[in-house]
């Protein structure tokens, strides 16, 4: 594992951070993309307005780099990749295509609503979508764990990092008790895809959804789902469209509609892919790769525990994130007894960052720097 060189990552990809006074904390939100991924996107939005000059094999080959990489990010292979639009499709696919007998989905109070909604709506089908209650506004890994014993439980959908406080849920632990109980095991890992090292073979997870949008860099509108290996024969796609199907690769027979899905990951994947953006994502993707998500995951934790060691001097500011280092992310967030005044000053001191669930939310990334969490703490000093 190197170090990452912050200076020239800054001077090659983010070359606006020189002369924009902004200090730019939003990666949760959104991440900002690094100029190789611009430069892919003003060249294919050339190329598009003169669509003549993109040749399908372009496209494809755009398409299958992006199930490649996201399948390197998370140890998966590249036909356990379905592309998405975001995580929240993924979910769906997640909620209405796994064979869920009538019964419970188990998750945490506190998740962002896409580990909620999609699972409420399956009351039609006998299956209800039970909360965890939060302790000290966290998630209680212990009471899931015990709960998924019982009979009821079908499913157990979770964040892999939350939203508001950064939580890392130990997927190791939920996943194996899913596993002995033969409960589907879902996982949200847009908060931590492409900054934490993960190897989904490794652990008992059935799909696993996450929007490239945040961490990883990339334009809106493109993200993936992975399906464990032994599920994707095993489950029909919830939509179905002509990219689904096998004979979607030959323009030549496209009428001779054959109903015969890819075997592959593929059979998810219903419409046009958005080939532009995806082509971007992987300039994005490939930085996060040559950079080594354990490099990033490192950089990371030094500028957070900057944070934690900052709330822990001051007596007016609890942390709302975990204290333990095995819990926490790239998502750190605190709440200050008066945090109106405290929103203020950093948006006078131009930090972009948010309020999730009533703290102030930061979420650096690999182009911030100790200089930049230092001043942004020091406007909150004065
Ligand atoms: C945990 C989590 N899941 C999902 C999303 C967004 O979902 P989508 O990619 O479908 O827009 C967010 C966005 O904040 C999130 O934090």
């Amino acid at each position: 594992m190197s170090k990452i060189d912050v200076d020239a990552l800054r001077a090659r990809e983010y070359a606006w951070m020189a002369n924009d006074p902004a200090i730019y904390f939003n990666a949760a939100s959104t991440g900002p993309m690094p100029a190789r991924a611009v430069a892919v996107a003003d060249q294919w939005t050339r190329m598009r307005a003169q669509p003549h000059q993109i040749a399908l094999s372009t496209m494809q080959q755009a398409v299958a780099t992006s199930r490649q990489q996201f399948a390197q990010l998370i140890g998966a292979d590249a036909d356990e990749i379905a592309l998405m639009p975001n995580t929240t499709y993924g979910l769906n696919l997640a909620a209405r295509a796994l064979p869920l007998r009538p019964g419970v989905i188990l998750t945490f109070d506190g998740e962002f609503p896409s580990c909620v909604y999609p699972f409420q709506a399956l009351g039609s089908r006998g299956v209800s979508l039970e909360l965890v209650p939060r302790v000290n506004g966290l998630p209680d890994e212990d009471t899931l764990v015990a709960a998924i014993a019982r009979s009821d439980v079908v499913a157990v959908v979770v964040s892999w990092v939350q939203f508001a406080s950064g939580y890392v849920a130990n997927l190791e632990r939920i996943g194996n008790a899913c596993r002995a109980n033969g409960v589907f095991f879902i996982v949200d890992g847009i908060q931590g895809c492409g900054i934490r090292p993960i190897d989904v073979h490794a652990l008992p997870i059935d799909m696993f959804a996450s929007g490239a949008q945040k961490w990883q860099l990339s334009p809106w509108g493109t993200g993936f789902v992975y399906v464990r290996r032994e599920l994707i024969e095993q489950i029909e796609p919830m939509d179905v469209g002509w990219a689904c199907m096998r004979a979607s690769t030959d323009y030549t027979r496209l009428t001779d509609y054959e109903f015969d899905f890819f075997p592959d990951a593929r059979r998810f994947e219903v419409v046009t892919l958005a080939y532009q953006d995806f082509a971007v994502a992987n300039a994005s993707t490939a930085m996060l790769l040559e950079l080594g998500v354990e490099s990033v995951a490192k950089h990371i934790d030094e500028l957070v525990d900057i944070v934690i060691d900052w709330t822990e001097s001051r007596k007016d500011v609890r942390l709302f994130s975990p204290a333990e280092p095995s819990r926490r992310a790239g998502v750190v967030a605190f709440t200050p007894d008066d945090p109106i005044a405290m929103g203020a000053r950093l948006r006078e001191g131009k930090v972009a960052h948010v309020v999730r669930e009533g703290a102030i939310r930061f979420s650096p990334h690999c182009y911030n720097t100790a200089h930049e969490v230092r001043t942004a703490l020091e406007m909150l000093d004065r």
